[in-house]
């Protein structure tokens, strides 16, 4: 295990790391319990990620917790999911403070209820003096809905004359986006084997590697992530030019 952490290119991390934590339900589906045992038990998974990152020196990890199209899922579920997301950032905000690890969230805040933006306000600001590891937490994200926002504030600047149309670069749109202040994601993770993007950062993830895993997200521990940054390293990213051109 450690020998892996050993094989990785300190100089060469991918800056932001982004990741689909799915499989939940299955993994306790298997276990023949409910979904949100299955929940419950990828917080240990979060912990353990976000520890993982940390001590590498990841600057950016951006974690895909809860989609706008996941509120559909029965109630039980997604009120067990708030509650688990509240109970969790309420004990977790001292240790990340004491790993300097700074707070950070994406998505629709509009739709989460009241005592979540609460608790999630005060977490943003407990933390926000932190310099290490920016934890980004996708929560009622997804892409579609981000980039629909950022059409409908650009028509407003527009509009209001605040903006000149011809002077719309991807710097602006980049302005306008949830994630204006983060790099672009380097490296992409999704456990549970399936192969889809499921709504999350589709313009950002424009020259990401992307990583699949079969092994579900209550099972993927710091090794896992250590094989992904190893995969990760030992590809050649192009960004459209020739293997000859990078040289
Ligand atoms: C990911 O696990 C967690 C969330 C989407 C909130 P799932 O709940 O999607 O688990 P599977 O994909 O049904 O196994
Ligand atoms: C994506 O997983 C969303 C999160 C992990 C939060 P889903 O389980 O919702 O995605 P689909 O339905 O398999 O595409
Ligand atoms: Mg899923």
């Amino acid at each position: 295990m450690s020998d892996l952490k050993q094989q990785i290119d300190l100089t060469r991390l991918p800056k932001h790391i982004a990741i689909i934590m799915d499989g939940n339900g299955r993994w306790a589906k298997e276990k023949g319990e409910d979904r949100l045992f299955g929940h419950f038990h990828g917080v240990e998974s979060v912990r353990n990620i976000v520890e993982g990152c940390a001590e590498l020196g990841v600057e950016y990890l951006t974690l895909y917790a809860f989609s706008t199209e996941n509120w559909d899922r029965p109630e039980n579920e997604v009120n067990g999911l708030m509650a688990l997301l509240v109970d969790t950032i309420r004990k977790e905000v001292e240790t990340l403070n004491k790993n300097n690890i700074k707070l950070h969230v994406i998505g629709d805040m509009k739709m989460l209820p009241q005592y979540a933006v609460e608790e999630l306000q005060e977490a943003l600001e407990m933390t926000s003096k932190n310099t290490g590891l920016n934890l980004v937490m996708a929560l009622s994200y997804s892409s579609r809905w981000e980039l629909l926002n950022a059409v409908k504030n650009i028509a407003i600047e527009v509009k209001s004359g605040t903006l000149d149309p011809d002077t719309i670069s991807y710097d602006t749109l980049q302005r306008f986006l949830t994630t204006s202040n983060f790099p672009d994601p380097e490296l992409m993770i999704r456990t549970s084997g399936e192969y889809r993007i499921s709504n999350f950062l589709l313009y950002q993830l424009a020259y990401a590697e992307l990583y699949f895993t079969n092994t579900r997200w209550p099972d993927f521990r710091k090794h896992n992530l250590y094989e992904a940054i190893l995969d990760f390293q030992a590809r050649e990213r192009r960004f459209g030019k020739t293997s000859e051109q990078l040289a």
